[in-house]
C-alpha cells in the first residue's frame, strides 16, 4: 500500500494525479450554437444506459463548452481513433497556430445541428435532457437520437498524462 494511502488531502493537483491514473478514451463533444462551432477534447465521457441510449458527459465550468452545450441543448460525443490524435490536442487548445478549432477539419451538420467529426470510431448526437453542476465541472446526461460506428480502427487512449494507441 501507497504510505500516502489515506493521509493526502485530495487537493486539485492531487484530484488531477489520480485521474491520470485511470486510462480512458478520449473523445471530442462539439455543439453548435446560432452559428457558433465547438469542440472540446474530454475523457469524462460514458454510456450511462443502453436502453434508451443515455449519454454522460463532464464540462468544466466555468467554460465556453459548458455554457454553449447548456445553452444549445445538443451535443455530439466522439470516441477519437488513434489516427486523430492531433483533434485531440486541436480541440484541447494546446494547437493555437490552427484556430479556429474546425479550421481543415472534415465535418458535417448532424440532425441536431452539433457537427459531425469524420473518421471517429463513433459518434453519437444528443439532445441534453438533465444537466447537474458537480464541483468544478457540470455533468451533461443526453439522450442520444442519431450514432454511428466505424467498423475498425485503433482506439486513442489516455494514461499518465499521454495519448497511448490502443489496437482494435
Ligand atoms: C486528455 C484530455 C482530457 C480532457 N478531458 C476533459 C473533460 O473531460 N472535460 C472538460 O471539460 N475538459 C477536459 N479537458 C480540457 C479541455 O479540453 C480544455 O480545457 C479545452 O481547452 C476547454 O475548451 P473551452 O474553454 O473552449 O471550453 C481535457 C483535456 C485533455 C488534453
Amino acid at each position: 500500500m501507497h504510505p500516502d494511502s489515506g493521509r493526502k488531502p485530495i487537493d486539485a493537483a492531487f484530484a488531477r494525479e489520480l485521474r491520470a491514473q485511470l486510462p480512458a478514451a478520449v473523445g471530442v463533444v462539439t455543439t453548435r450554437h446560432g452559428d457558433e462551432l465547438h469542440g472540446v477534447t474530454v475523457t469524462a465521457l460514458l454510456v450511462a444506459s443502453h436502453i434508451p441510449p443515455r449519454v454522460v458527459v463532464c464540462l468544466e465550468r466555468p467554460s465556453r463548452s459548458a455554457e454553449l452545450v447548456a445553452a444549445s441543448g445538443v451535443f455530439a460525443v466522439h470516441a477519437l481513433s488513434w489516427s486523430q490524435m492531433f483533434l485531440a490536442d486541436r480541440f484541447a487548445g494546446r494547437a493555437p497556430l490552427v484556430d479556429p478549432r474546425f479550421g481543415g477539419v472534415p465535418h458535417r451538420s448532424g440532425v441536431t445541428g452539433a457537427p459531425l467529426l469524420a473518421n471517429a470510431l463513433a459518434w453519437l448526437e444528443c439532445r441534453v435532457v438533465a444537466a447537474w453542476p458537480a464541483g468544478d465541472h457540470v455533468v451533461f446526461l443526453g439522450e442520444v437520437v442519431a450514432a454511428e460506428a466505424a467498423a475498425g480502427g485503433d482506439a486513442l487512449v489516455h494514461f499518465r498524462r499521454r495519448f497511448h494507441r490502443l489496437q482494435g
